[in-house]
């Protein structure tokens, strides 16, 4: 707005011819804060009129107009000693400020010169604030189970009427503006990571906190570990009867050779009704091969055997 009226203004002024050429600067803002221990940019732009001069000063509450620097025709600027390790002047007439205390408050004035003498001056008033700081973000009780009543406490300090919002996983909690965010009895969908945002108009912090109690264990994560188990077990289970099979039957094979006898052992079936859910199979050596008497017994119905040598 500022920088729009000192422009309409020039523009007018130059339109009618007065003071065509004239120096001209213009400061960004007015009024512009400062965080305690940054650095700050008074920020003007100057025409392209030739300088003679410029000049920063400011005029601090209760004490007198102090200058800052001074440059003349395109000279290195002179920085008033105490300003020295500070104060950086930028080419389009600005300043950078920089670690700023409280004590650099006051009204800043920037003075330029050209070759005719005429002088034109900005002013911008510096403010400087503390940052809002998030101190600390804990839980109450300390390590809360399902259940408890909990409460979130954000601590800040700093800032100048901070605000405090809450998030949890990422996603802003409606209507929680307070620094104690109260979790009635801790439930499962109470899990996750909360934010807690403190702002001022200046500056801004926050800080996580990843709300974890016993019977929070994330359910997608766990039945991939599920499924990455069962995968694992299948593969161990595979090499396991793979290397079972190697070592017990050795050149054992599945089909009988060609002209090899097989002894099929056939029980009779007795005649009372069995619910037969499944075959046995059972490799034996041929000494060990059970004579057929050996197998009348009802519940073992019908067994093949296999030889192997
Ligand atoms: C002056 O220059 C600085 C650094 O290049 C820039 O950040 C600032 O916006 C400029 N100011 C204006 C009013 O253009
Ligand atoms: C400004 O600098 C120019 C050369 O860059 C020089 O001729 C002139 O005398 C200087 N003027 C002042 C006032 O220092
Ligand atoms: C900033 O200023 C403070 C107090 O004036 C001083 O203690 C500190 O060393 C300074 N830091 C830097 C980086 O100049
Ligand atoms: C939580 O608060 C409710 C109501 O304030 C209370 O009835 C309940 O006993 C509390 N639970 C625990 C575990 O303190
Ligand atoms: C919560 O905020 C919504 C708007 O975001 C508002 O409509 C509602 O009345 C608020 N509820 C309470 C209890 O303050």
């Amino acid at each position: 707005m500022a920088l729009l009226g000192w422009g309409c203004i020039i523009c007018v002024l130059a339109a009618a011819g007065t003071i065509a050429e004239a120096v001209q600067v213009m400061v960004e803002s007015p009024m512009v804060n400062g965080i305690l221990g940054r650095s700050v940019l008074l920020s003007t732009s100057l025409n392209s009129t030739p300088l003679k001069s410029m000049k920063w000063s400011v005029k601090k509450e209760d004490s007198q107009t102090v200058r800052i620097l001074k440059a003349e025709n395109k000279t290195q600027p002179e920085i008033t000693p105490m300003f020295l390790q500070r104060v950086e002047l930028l080419k389009n007439g600005s300043i950078l400020l920089r670690n700023l205390t409280f004590s650099d408050q006051g009204v800043y004035t920037v003075t330029v010169t050209d070759w005719d003498g005429r002088e034109e001056t900005g002013t911008i008033t510096l403010t400087v604030s503390a940052a809002v700081v998030i101190d600390s973000l804990s839980a109450s009780p300390d390590s809360p189970s399902m259940g408890d009543n909990v409460t979130l406490s954000c601590r800040v300090s700093g800032g100048t009427q901070h605000s405090i919002s809450w998030l949890k996983d990422r996603a802003m909690l409606p209507n929680k503006t307070l620094a104690h965010l109260a979790l009635p009895t801790l439930a499962p969908l109470h899990c996750g990571l909360y934010t807690c945002l403190a702002q001022d108009p200046f500056s801004s912090d926050q800080a996580d906190y990843r709300l974890t109690v016993p019977g929070c264990e994330n359910p997608f994560s766990a039945s991939i570990a599920l499924v990455g188990c069962g995968v694992v077990l299948v593969v161990i289970a595979a090499l396991g009867i793979r290397r079972w099979c190697k070592n017990h039957l050795g050149t054992c094979s599945e089909n009988p050779r060609e002209g090899e006898q097989v002894d099929v052992v056939q029980a009779s079936r007795s005649h009372m009704p069995v619910d037969l859910e499944y075959a046995e199979l059972d490799f034996q050596n041929r000494a060990e091969q059970p004579t057929p008497q050996q197998h009348t017994a009802p519940e073992d119905l019908s067994v093949i055997y296999s030889q192997c040598r």
